[in-house]
């Protein structure tokens, strides 16, 4: 046992507080408050999880792209998606927790993921709004994050961040050339914009008065702003490219406000979002349903690469 694992836990406290007043980077290996702890494991393996089920809602559109070009370029996203999620659950293991059983209480239902992931992609024109708005805003929500207190998470972030921007180009590129198609390429994609809008919005997850966690995580340093800032962010940034796609954004309260320096908008609609995170959403049944499948599907290779790591081990202690 080491000199610092005997210590009094005030001075452990005392020696954690000041490195998140300085700013410095919580490790794996040093003391860290149980409610600090505890609020990570449930933070990253919820955005480990959205990885993983976020594949699904583009993954449907891989074999039925429409070039070759649209499907490389689908593919390596979506793959991009399921190393983002690999990055993610190793981050989590370094605060204690076993990955096989995150995995079991999400297909268990016990932990959740993004509610956007739960909406359906009806056309190839919700691939290009998913990478335009749905990666903008895991952007906004992700950026802030490469300066997260825990230095596994912060890592992970900045890694991701860069394959995010590629996501969300590829998204506003497919939609520029829709929008330059026919009429009815460009009247699928404003019915994508509609449906995705105010989910979208949501995703920064409820009003800053009904989030009573945020003041914690901020005052640790785990999320450095609050969900309505990101939100403001995200409808500030996205305005103008919209203007710029000729799209309209499906809300009648959007206005800028010159003393705000800020656009104004309407509320997403809150109890939509409490039924889809409760589980009652259009497609919570069916995410689960194949993530248990493709687990179950997979158990004869975690056994085989167990089985194999075991001889080795074997082989090894032989030598
Ligand atoms: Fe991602
Ligand atoms: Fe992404």
């Amino acid at each position: 046992m080491t000199v610092t694992q005997e210590a009094p836990d005030s001075a452990h406290q005392a020696h954690f507080d000041a490195a998140i007043a300085a700013d410095r980077r919580i490790e794996p290996r040093d003391w860290m408050p149980e409610g600090y702890r505890k609020t990570l494991v449930r933070q990253v393996s919820q955005h480990a999880h959205s990885e993983i089920i976020g594949m699904q809602p583009e993954g449907d559109w891989i074999a039925s792209a429409p070039s070759l070009r649209r499907k490389a370029i689908l593919l390596a996203k979506v793959q991009d998606e399921a190393g983002h999620g690999l990055y993610l659950y190793a981050a989590a293991e370094t605060l204690g927790v076993d990955r096989a059983d995150l995995t079991q209480r999400l297909v268990d239902g016990r932990q959740k993921y993004s509610s956007i992931f739960n909406y359906p992609s009806l056309t190839f024109a919700d691939v290009g709004v998913i990478g335009w708005l749905v990666d903008g805003a895991a952007i906004c929500n992700q950026v802030p994050l490469c300066r997260s207190s825990f230095g596994p998470y912060a890592r992970a972030m900045v890694r991701i961040c860069k394959e995010e921007s590629f996501h969300q180009r590829q998204g506003y590129e497919l939609l520029m050339r829709m929008m330059e198609g026919t009429e009815g390429q460009r009247a699928m994609v404003q019915d994508a914009v509609d449906r995705w809008w105010w989910p979208s919005l949501m995703m920064f997850g409820p009003p800053d008065d009904e989030s009573p966690n945020t003041a914690r995580s901020m005052a640790w340093g785990i999320k450095r702003n609050t969900n309505d800032e990101l939100r403001q962010k995200f409808v500030d940034m996205t305005v103008p490219q919209a203007d710029k796609l000729g799209v309209t954004l499906p809300d009648p309260e959007l206005v800028w406000n010159d003393e705000r320096g800020h656009y104004d908008f309407g509320d997403p609609d809150w109890n939509e979002f409490k039924q889809v995170v409760s589980g009652a959403g259009p497609c919570n049944a069916e995410r689960i349903a194949r993530r248990r499948a493709a687990h179950e599907k997979g158990a004869w290779v975690r056994e085989a690469a167990a089985a194999h790591a075991r001889k080795h081990n074997t082989e090894e202690a032989a030598v």
